[in-house]
Parts: structure tokens; C-alpha cells; sequence
């Protein structure tokens, strides 16, 4: 049976793929895509996210853009990682399908309220779509068949020495998100560290023909800095969020209480999670199968490549 899956994102090297494996995968029906300022502005990420529908060929799937920034804060990007544009080297065809018009926020709550404890919404970007979403209707936090998150970290950030960036960029969006009356997986730096695109994987995803070579390759290798010290290539955060709905049996993950730090100097967007906790509000994703994960996720992407060079 399914999975159907509402993908909030920020397109961005790593949501892309994690789109692609959303469309791939056979057992994920995705329901629509939502946009949000983050990785870079909101005008590319709702124009990469256009382009790949069209590219991938799911043009039935509704796209809805959101918030070009966060709740309180000035916007802060990742386009150093992820080129200005958001998708590094690869330029794909102008999209010729519009977004729906629809407030992205107005789209999750339409979505989620018509088929009650179906739709499993995943949020890889800042989370100020899901706050919005939240404030118009807490509802929703019952309505989702689950929320899961690529965010946060119980160790290190990536943004700051504290903080990951999907929180960092607005960590008033994420307190509003972990205190909604659901319970968040928490997908974080701990674990999609563990899921490198390193050298051996990227000499398999190059037997996949024209979308490995116009698409995926370039997308996993944007930022490949083989002069770093035991380089072990780029982390796919974000395929790690879509993964977990469709195989957690690939993963390994504890109750936790988590909350957001949104004052700290220099610690803002600080995930503080507390796995002794007698009062969880989330799963951590602590641990990886990793050749199980690469198994899946090239299995999916060789499928989408056989159609695609059909
Ligand atoms: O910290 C990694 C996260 O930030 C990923 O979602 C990546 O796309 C960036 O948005
Ligand atoms: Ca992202």
C-alpha cells in the first residue's frame, strides 16, 4: 500500500534528490510539493522544484509556494553550498506548468484535512510553511499520518557550531513546529552524516545513463571537495527524511524531547535533545544501514533512469 507523501522543501541539491526518490519510489504516491525560501530564495526554489517536475516527468503533482523567509528573521541562505540558482551545475528546461497559486500553508492544510491520518508530510527545508500552517490549523498536527523532518542535530550543527540549517534559518518556525501537539522524527546531522555519497557510490550512479549524467551525478558531487582531509563525499540529507517514511527499517531511532533554542547569543537554532526524557515529543534518528539505504536508493533512482532513457 502506498505511502503518500506531501514534500515541504527548498530545492537545493539534496531535496532534489530527495524528490527524485519520491517520484521513484513505486510503494511512495507523492501528493503534492510545497516551497519555501531556505537554500536559496523562494523564486528558485519554487523554479527548481517547476523544472524537476517537468524533468521527471510528474506533472500532476501540485507544486504550492510558501514563505520567502522566516517568521522574525532576516533570511539567511546556503547558496554557497548549493550555488546561487540551488540545483550547483545542473540547468534544466524552463518549466512550462505554473504553481497552483495557493499559499503553500493553505495547500498542506487543504491537503492534509481532505483524507485525515493518510498523508505523511515531510519537511526538508527551514520550517516556516509548517509553522504558518500550524497557526492557521492546529489541526493539522492530527491529520498528518506522521511528520518527519531533515533538521536539528544532538551533537553538532552545520550552520553554527550549534545548529543545523533548516533550524538555524528560523528557529522560531521550529519551536512552533517540536511544541505542535504531534510527534516530529527528527532526522538530523547524526544521522544523514552517516549517508556520504562517497566515491563508490558515485561510480554506481554513473552506470545510470542520461539522469545520472545530466542530473543526479552533478547533484551528489556539486560541492565534492576531494581535497578536504578523509573527504567521503557529499551527505544527501534530505533523501534521508523521504527514506525513513517509506523503509524505517533502515533506521534506528529514539524517543526524545527536543526543543529549540531561540535566544542563545550563539546558540539560536540549537535542536537540545534530551533522550532521558520522561515526556518525549519526537523520534531521533540516531543510526543508518547504510548499504541497505544505498541499496534502496539506487534501486529507486536505476528505475527513474530506465524510464527516463526509455
Ligand atoms: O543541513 C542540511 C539541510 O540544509 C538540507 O535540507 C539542505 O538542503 C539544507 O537545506
Ligand atoms: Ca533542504
Amino acid at each position: 500500500m502506498p505511502y503518500s507523501i506531501l514534500l515541504d522543501c527548498d530545492p537545493g541539491l539534496d531535496d532534489a534528490l530527495a524528490l527524485l526518490l519520491a517520484h521513484g519510489d513505486p510503494n511512495i504516491e507523492l501528493v503534492g510539493v510545497t516551497t519555501v525560501g531556505g537554500n536559496v530564495k523562494l523564486e528558485n526554489t519554487t523554479r527548481n522544484a517547476l523544472q524537476l517536475r517537468e524533468y521527471l516527468k510528474f506533472p500532476d503533482v501540485p507544486v504550492s509556494a510558501g514563505a520567502a523567509g522566516p517568521l522574525v528573521r532576516e533570511a539567511r541562505d546556503a547558496a554557497h553550498v548549493h550555488g546561487s540558482g540551488g540545483l550547483g551545475s545542473v540547468v534544466l528546461p524552463d518549466a512550462q506548468l505554473a504553481v497552483t497559486g495557493q499559499h503553500a500553508a493553505d495547500f498542506i492544510i487543504e491537503t492534509l484535512k481532505k483524507t485525515p491520518g493518510k498523508i505523511h508530510l515531510v519537511a526538508t527545508g527551514p520550517l516556516t510553511n509548517i509553522a504558518i500552517a500550524l497557526e492557521r490549523e492546529p489541526a493539522i498536527a492530527r491529520w498528518a499520518a506522521s511528520f518527519t523532518i531533515m533538521g536539528g542535530s544532538y551533537t553538532r550543527g552545520n550552520a553554527t557550531v550549534a545548529a543545523e540549517f533548516n533550524i538555524w534559518a528560523d528557529p522560531e518556525a521550529a519551536k512552533i513546529v517540536f511544541d505542535a501537539d504531534w510527534r516530529v522524527t527528527m532526522i538530523g546531522l547524526d544521522l544523514t552524516l552517516q549517508a556520504h555519497a562517497n566515491g563508490a557510490v558515485i561510480d554506481r550512479l554513473k552506470q545510470l545513463g542520461s539522469l545520472a549524467d545530466e542530473l543526479i551525478v552533478p547533484l551528489a558531487t556539486f560541492y565534492f571537495n576531494p581535497t578536504m582531509p578523509d573527504w567521503d563525499g557529499q551527505a544527501v540529507h534530505d533523501v534521508c527524511a523521504v527514506a525513513y517514511v517509506a523503509r524505517p527499517d533502515l533506521f534506528l531511532a529514539q524517543p526524545a524531547r527536543v526543543d529549540i533554542e531561540t535566544r542563545g547569543e550563539f546558540t539560536a537554532g540549537m535542536t537540545v535533545v534530551d533522550f532521558d526524557t520522561s515526556t518525549p515529543n519526537s523520534l531521533v534518528a540516531t543510526k543508518l544501514d547504510v548499504d541497505g539505504f544505498w541499496a534502496y536508493v539506487e534501486s529507486v533512482y536505476a528505475r527513474v533512469a530506465a524510464e527516463h532513457s526509455a
